[in-house]
């Protein structure tokens, strides 16, 4: 399956969420998780995202191994998200800062 990694937190572009075929993005207040078992290896997202954050589980930087467990326990809380909405307000400024990691919301 494809992982969302720390460079969707504090942006949530969305730009995913347009382009899947099985709407299996789940949304928290600042990040995006996709559902390991629900996503279909299209590929479409990955391109999409602004931030760079989206990769297939084997290509993922070790840095952000992490996410992958992270996707899938909260794809399990978050809800379902199907349409594209505004980024964060703040988006722009943090699409290029590195260590975002603290400031995942739950
Ligand atoms: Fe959706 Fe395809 Fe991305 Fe999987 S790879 S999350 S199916 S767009
Ligand atoms: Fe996040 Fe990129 Fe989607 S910033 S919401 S993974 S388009």
């Amino acid at each position: 399956a494809y992982v969302v990694a720390e460079p969707c937190i504090r942006c949530k572009y969305t730009d995913c969420v347009e382009v899947c075929p099985v709407d299996c993005f789940y949304e928290g207040p600042n990040f995006l998780v996709i559902h390991p078992d629900e996503c279909i290896d299209c590929g479409a997202c990955e391109p999409a995202c602004p931030t760079k954050a989206i990769f297939p589980e084997e290509s993922l930087p070790a840095k952000w191994n992490e996410y992958v467990q992270l996707n899938a326990d909260l794809c399990k809380v978050w809800p379902n998200i199907t349409e594209k909405k505004d980024p964060l307000p703040e988006a722009e400024q943090w699409k290029d800062v590195e260590a975002k990691r603290e400031y995942l919301e739950k």
